[in-house]
């Protein structure tokens, strides 16, 4: 994700955290309330361009009692995903924007407005609370600014909620991406949109090696967490409404992980079945872009007899991490390696491959419901940049491919730049690629693959597109 607007912290600021003579004070960790960390994550985002996942990282820590954190992440994640409209009530409420910029202030009234406008809390209690916020951040002077502003919308709210906005604003995404999708899916563009805005499902993928999918069920009822089976997924599950994940039963023994059901499809159309009936040899598949481990994991769950060598690489180091700890975590075997997938020649031993998966870098336009923050930190320009990597990527893996092998291309986007017009471009000069339809009774058809539109069947927007070598 970009992060354009980063500045680094001041060494001002660096050096006042110490004493005299250079030694560090040791400094109490102040206790923040859940409407202080949530503006903490929303600066981050929209003041210096980090991702909610790195910012949550870096505020939620294990420390911060449940509830909070919970409160917290719904004010954040709820703030970003209608932000349009609420900085449109702000300009109604507030026509003579302060002088000067301050987006402590835009964010505060902000998170207060969300409060009234989509949550169930009463009305001044989100007046107060966002007026003591702008206290506990050491903002003094915007109390009275606040509070006139929130004030003003419960007055007036209901009037000012039925003024006309223009469809991107009233839809709460960027012009440019709204424009995109209308261009994309002109019948289907508005109901991405409003997906988007909903929550997403917490889906769970069972570890075949274990239990069945109703033993699982069983299990979660038992903890008071109600379930259900995915309709697409032989083995996806459904939470009723999200739980802590180490909590799940099952989860720290590696019987369960958190994957959505689209992701979980990717399996099924790698048509493993097939080669390790007829080779009976150890079958060589490269997972080029593989952390955090999601699709790896699936696959090597599914091959109880070890016929599967995998080669599981990504390019980020810290990434890396993530994927070994989650093949840690299942007890599950592969090579993992920190590689640029567009660099083989340091990397590859030559020996070709069965298969392979690229579950390319992409705008993540599918998965907005999970990541709010996507529809403000993305540019229209970026989505050409990933067209052009995830095409490097092909480029560089095909040779590695074995006559007759397959590879599996799937991004977690609903922009066709990515998808069929990375494909169309990639197999066009080239004679010994085919695209293999992928006939299924979820997502629709295209040109070179398979949509999953966001939302449909409750999943993410994936598309997956299946290629052949001569
Ligand atoms: C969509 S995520 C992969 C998700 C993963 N397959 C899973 O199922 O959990 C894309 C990954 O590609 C990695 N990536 C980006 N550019 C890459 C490159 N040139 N070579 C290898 N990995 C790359 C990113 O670090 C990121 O982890």
């Amino acid at each position: 994700m970009s992060r354009r607007t980063a500045s680094p912290p001041s060494s001002h600021r660096a050096s006042k955290a110490k004493g005299r003579g250079g030694f560090k004070r040791r400094q109490t960790p102040k206790h923040r309330s859940s409407r202080a960390l949530a503006h903490a994550l929303l600066m981050d985002v929209l003041e210096k361009g980090r991702s909610l996942s790195a910012s949550r990282d870096r505020h939620l820590d294990k420390n911060i009692e449940p509830r909070e954190r919970a409160l917290a992440q719904e004010l954040a994640f709820g703030t970003l995903r209608h932000l349009s409209r609420l900085d449109a009530w702000l300009s109604q409420l507030v026509p003579q924007r302060p002088r000067k910029r301050d987006g402590d202030l835009r964010t505060l009234v902000l998170i207060g407005l969300y409060q009234l406008a989509f949550t169930r809390i009463p009305a001044h209690a989100a007046v107060a609370s966002t007026v003591d916020l702008a206290q506990e951040i050491g903002k003094p002077w915007a109390a009275g600014f606040i509070n006139a502003a929130l004030r003003r919308f419960v007055r007036e709210g209901e009037s000012i909620r039925r003024r006309d906005l223009a469809p991107h604003i009233r839809l709460d995404h960027p012009p440019w991406l709204l424009e995109r999708l209308r261009e994309d899916w002109p019948l289907e563009w508005e109901s991405i949109a409003h997906a988007n805005l909903a929550r997403a499902p917490m889906t769970l993928r069972i570890n075949r090696r274990f239990d069945g999918r109703d033993r699982i069920i069983d299990d979660l009822e038992k903890a008071g967490i109600p379930a259900r089976v995915t309709r697409r997924s032989a083995v996806g599950i459904v939470l009723e409404s999200p739980h802590p994940v180490e909590d799940l039963p099952g989860f720290a023994q590696g019987r369960l992980s958190v994957q959505d059901e689209a992701a979980q499809l990717a399996l099924g159309l790698l048509d493993i079945d097939h080669i390790c009936a007829k080779s009976g040899e150890r079958m060589q598949i490269l997972d080029a872009c593989a952390a955090p481990g999601g699709k790896a994991a699936h696959l090597l769950e599914s091959d109880a007899q070890g016929t599967i060598d995998l080669l599981a690489l990504d390019i980020g180091d810290m990434r890396i991490r993530e994927l070994d700890a989650t093949l840690t975590r299942l007890g599950l075997k592969a090579r993992t390696r920190c590689a640029d997938a567009r660099r083989p020649d340091e990397w590859w031993d030559r020996k070709p491959f069965d298969r392979i998966i690229v579950d390319a870098p992409c705008s993540g336009s599918g998965v907005i419901r999970r990541h709010p923050d996507i529809k403000w930190l993305r540019r229209a320009d970026d989505i050409e940049a990933m067209a052009r990597l995830q095409n490097e990527i092909l480029q560089a893996l095909w040779p590695l491919l074995k006559p007759g092998g397959r590879l599996l291309y799937a991004t977690c986007s609903v922009l066709s730049a990515e998808n069929d017009a990375v494909i169309r471009r990639f197999i066009e000069h080239r004679d010994d690629a085919k695209v293999l339809p992928i006939e299924a009774p979820w997502g629709r058809a295209t040109e070179k693959g398979r949509q999953i539109l966001t939302g449909e069947d409750d999943m993410d927007g994936f598309f997956y597109s299946t290629l052949t070598k001569a």
